[in-house]
């Protein structure tokens, strides 16, 4: 069975005009991909990709790349694009640990939504702002840093408000209840937050950060 969902993922993938299934011969010219040299966000797990979809399509100036281990989903968001034209949209097939694989200092905002907590310490080093990976980005970012994470997991956040300032990041933006902050900063919710927020009750914690070297 999972034999056959696996071939059926990789031949939506393949006919789909969004998915990228060798990002590694496109490092460096990823501005080539979409034709002009308007900024590149990348989000790393975007999951069936509800967020970054509506991202691409709010924002034409901008390209965005969403990268996604799990086929299954990739290929659940590209076979939603069927018939539609969102020309500042790719997907990537592929592990956030190979990034500097794919990209050169290409990168412009880095999202990190609802990413998995790993909450038992020997998990640390699979958080996506253990400061591992914090250096795999300092390789494919431009020349100024900026990452937006949103998650619901208090846990992850506290970690993660840590890991960056220790890294040297400032926070253009924190917010402890994304939802219900009178500042009203720019979200998109996805099915599954904006369950969370209905069925639950609790705050969606939210970061902006940036460091300038
Ligand atoms: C909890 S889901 C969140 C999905 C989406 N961002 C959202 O908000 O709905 C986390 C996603 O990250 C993906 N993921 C986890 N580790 C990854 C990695 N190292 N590289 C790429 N994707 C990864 C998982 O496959 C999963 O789809």
């Amino acid at each position: 069975m999972k034999y056959v969902q696996q071939k059926n993922s990789y031949s939506i993938m393949s006919k789909s005009k969004y998915v990228i299934t060798r990002p590694y011969e496109n490092k460096g010219r990823w501005n080539q991909i979409f034709g002009n040299n308007n900024p590149i966000h990348l989000e790393l797990g975007m999951g069936r990709g509800e967020m970054i979809i509506k991202l691409a399509q709010q924002n034409p100036k901008i390209n965005f790349i969403g990268l996604e281990l799990d086929d299954g989903q990739i290929s659940f968001a590209a076979k939603r694009l069927i018939g539609k034209d969102i020309p500042n949209l790719r997907f990537i097939s592929g592990n956030a640990l190979a990034l500097e694989k794919m990209f050169g200092r290409e990168i412009d905002l880095i999202y990190l939504t609802f990413s998995e907590p790993w909450p038992k310490k020997h998990d640390e080093d699979k958080r996506f702002t253990h400061i591992s990976y914090l250096k795999i980005y300092d390789k494919v970012f431009k020349k100024k840093k900026h990452i937006i994470l949103k998650t619901d997991n208090k846990g992850l956040f506290a970690y993660s408000l840590e890991s960056l300032s220790q890294y040297w990041y400032t926070f253009k933006k924190v917010s402890m209840d994304l939802h219900h902050d009178e500042r009203n900063i720019p979200n998109i919710m996805t099915e599954f937050e904006s369950n969370y927020a209905k069925t639950t009750n609790k705050p969606i914690y939210y970061l902006d950060a940036e460091f300038e070297g």
